[in-house]
């Protein structure tokens, strides 16, 4: 699941159709015409904008549920074991993560700094500002809080001096890449 520019989900993708054990069902997406659905459509997976619905008639948890509950409907529909978020801008619901646990998939979610440094957005940007000379990237469970959920794998990487925020974040990006796949091989070894 994703919002915006998709090189996470372009990565694993790519890693997944290159595995005997992993195959990707599909992808959802929150956002109309995010270069994330170009991206997988691409990669011949089956790309779906799930938006929430834009009305003052209901209030935002019920809004939150409907949405929640497509996005279910169509992951159960393809059988997923694993939900995987890269780069989803919008935080799941208890409901969501309940529901998620009753039909036996896994949430994991990457996130750009070594957690618990840094949660919630901009985090790149937070870690270079504070002038950090290493800085890191996690993939962990997904829980009710916001990047609180157990760790599955770290790498940290290192800020070269002349590094601006681009080649910082493109160092970063660059780890992230790797790190998803692996933090998958890790789980599915262990259980
Ligand atoms: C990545 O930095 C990821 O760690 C964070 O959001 C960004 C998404 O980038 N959660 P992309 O859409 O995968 O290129």
């Amino acid at each position: 699941m994703a919002s915006g520019r998709g090189s996470n989900a372009k990565a694993l993708i790519t890693y997944c159709q290159s595995s005997e054990k992993f195959e990707v069902g599909c992808l959802i997406c929150d956002q109309k015409d995010a270069a994330v659905t170009q991206k997988a459509s691409s990669q011949g997976v089956p790309s779906y904008t799930i938006s929430r619905e834009n009305t003052s008639l209901k209030s935002l948890s019920e809004k939150r549920v409907l949405h929640e509950e497509k996005i279910l409907e169509v992951l159960s529909r393809h059988k997923v074991d694993f939900v995987c978020l890269a780069g989803y801008m919008k935080v799941l619901s208890p409901y969501f993560l309940k529901e998620a646990q009753k039909r036996k998939m896994k949430v994991v979610n990457i996130h750009p700094s070594l957690l618990p440094e840094f949660p919630g957005l901009n985090a790149y940007e937070r870690a270079f500002r504070e002038g950090k000379e290493r800085s890191g990237v996690t993939v962990h469970f997904v829980d009710e809080g916001v990047d609180t959920g157990k760790i599955i794998l770290q790498r940290s990487f290192e800020r070269h001096p002349t590094d601006g925020l681009t080649d910082f974040i493109k160092r970063g990006l660059e780890v992230e890449h790797k790190l998803y796949p692996m933090a998958l091989e890790k789980i599915t070894e262990l259980s």
